[in-house]
């Protein structure tokens, strides 16, 4: 089978990684792709949510499935536009439809939904800029700190934790008022929650599952979790706290609810889910939803899914899945992220790539990276290079994937030294 995958991050440079180890992958495609991913497959020059050049392109290549990376397509409904194309509604899409990726394209519906079907997550209410009052006399009934979110997709900027009740005020203000555009417009404040958190993916069809590892990311810049966000600066798996009696709880009490909830509303979902949690006193509870895989997470995650993941993923568009048994490599898997210096601010791209040395067993997956016209990979995003690596223990795999890193070279390469630092 011709697969089609759409996306161009170190999170689609895994996925493809896995796919082409299968043999029921023919000719793997990748829009738009990056440097890496033109190794392991063909990419092809479309972007992710060109819904009309990506309907082409699948109909002119024989394409039998399409596997969306990002939330975009998937929030604009992908799904949705092959099911209402009579040439295209038979090609499977692995994701939601278009209802089915609300639970992350805006975090009201996710909410309500959590509400109506008992899953553990924050107390919270939404508000408009007509119920600014409101807002501030619900903030009141709250302890610091306060937890207020942009409704829709901000980029990943769209949640602001505040101590200070004041500006707390004045930042629902300027939400409201447009701080984040229309994803703004509407704000969810909610009850802030304190522990540890790690990342849970499922695969589902939409009755049956499968429970993938569970992995651990580091968001912030800085080492010792300080610093601006970014997109994810590494990821471990598996995660020391994500006991057998902690998945236990996470299985009864939000991913049969979630799958329960998803069948009680009738939404298509065939594709993944990614629940955000936090460990609050060995409950978990759901920061969030995504409706794909995560990034670094999924670096580290293919690693450690011995099945085949194609078939695992036409079982999931045949509603077949509960047929399917998940094998995982008990290994450790790690990922450090290499980032352009100035990463998540202002930094250059275009800088030369090279590697000195070895770079051992260690896996490459390239994320921000590209090809010039004369056959050179440079730097072409914040996240250039997760460098992925398995390892007896959590150490030995860090300590593998941080040598590997040593070898790669480009201008003002900055990686984090401490990743799983806060793990056993
Ligand atoms: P989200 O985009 O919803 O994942 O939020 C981004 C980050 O904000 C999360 O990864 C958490 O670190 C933090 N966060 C979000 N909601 C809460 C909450 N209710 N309590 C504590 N931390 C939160
Ligand atoms: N690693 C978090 C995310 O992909 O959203």
């Amino acid at each position: 089978m011709n697969i089609l995958l759409l996306g161009s991050g170190g999170r689609e440079s895994a996925i493809a990684w896995k796919i082409k180890q299968s043999g029921k992958c023919d000719t793997l495609y990748i829009a738009p792709g990056n440097a890496g991913t033109d190794t392991i497959g063909q990419n092809v020059n479309i972007k992710a949510d060109d819904f009309g050049q990506i309907a082409r392109f699948v109909k002119e290549n024989g394409i039998g499935m399409v596997v969306v990376g990002p939330e975009d397509p998937l929030v604009k409904g992908i799904y949705d536009y092959f099911k209402n194309d009579a040439q295209l509604k038979d090609i499977p899409v692995i994701g939601p439809s278009k209802e089915g990726a609300r639970l992350e394209g805006s975090k009201s519906y996710a909410k309500a939904f959590m509400q109506k079907y008992g899953i553990p997550t924050a107390a919270y209410r939404k508000f408009t800029a007509a119920e600014y009052d409101e807002g501030v006399k619900f903030l009141d009934t709250l302890t610091p700190p306060y937890v207020l979110k942009a409704d829709g997709l901000a980029a990943g900027k769209g949640v602001l934790i505040i101590n200070d009740r004041d500006e707390a005020a004045a930042e629902l203000k300027e939400m409201l008022g447009g701080m984040f555009g229309q994803a703004s417009s509407t704000v969810v404040i909610e009850e802030f929650m304190s522990g540890i958190e790690c990342s849970v993916f499922v695969l589902t069809d939409g009755k049956d599952y499968k429970i993938l590892p569970e992995a651990k990311d580091y968001k912030r810049i800085g080492e010792g979790d300080t610093g601006p966000n970014t997109g994810g600066m590494g990821a471990v798996s598996p995660v020391s706290f994500a006991d057998s009696a902690f998945m236990r709880k996470v299985e009864e009490k939000i991913v049969k609810p979630t799958i329960a909830g998803l069948q009680a509303e009738k939404i298509e979902y065939k594709g993944f889910i990614f629940l955000g949690l936090i460990n609050v006193g060995g409950e978990p509870k759901v920061i969030e939803y995504n409706v794909r895989m995560g990034d670094p997470e999924t670096e580290a995650v293919m690693l450690r899914i011995k099945s085949d993941l194609v078939e695992l993923l036409q079982a999931t568009a045949e509603g077949r899945l509960g047929e399917c048994t998940l094998e995982t490599d008990p290994r450790y898997a790690v990922t450090v992220m290499l980032v352009s210096g100035g990463y998540p601010g202002a930094y250059e791209k275009g800088k030369a790539i090279t590697v000195t040395g070895t770079t051992g067993e260690s896996i490459l997956f390239h994320a921000g990276t590209a090809k010039t016209p004369d056959g050179e990979t440079v730097t072409s995003g914040g996240r250039v290079i997760a460098v992925s690596s398995y390892g007896n223990s959590k150490q030995e795999a860090l300590d593998k994937s941080y040598k590997a890193a040593e070898a790669i070279n480009f201008d003002n390469k900055y990686c984090r030294r401490d990743i799983g630092f806060d793990l056993k």
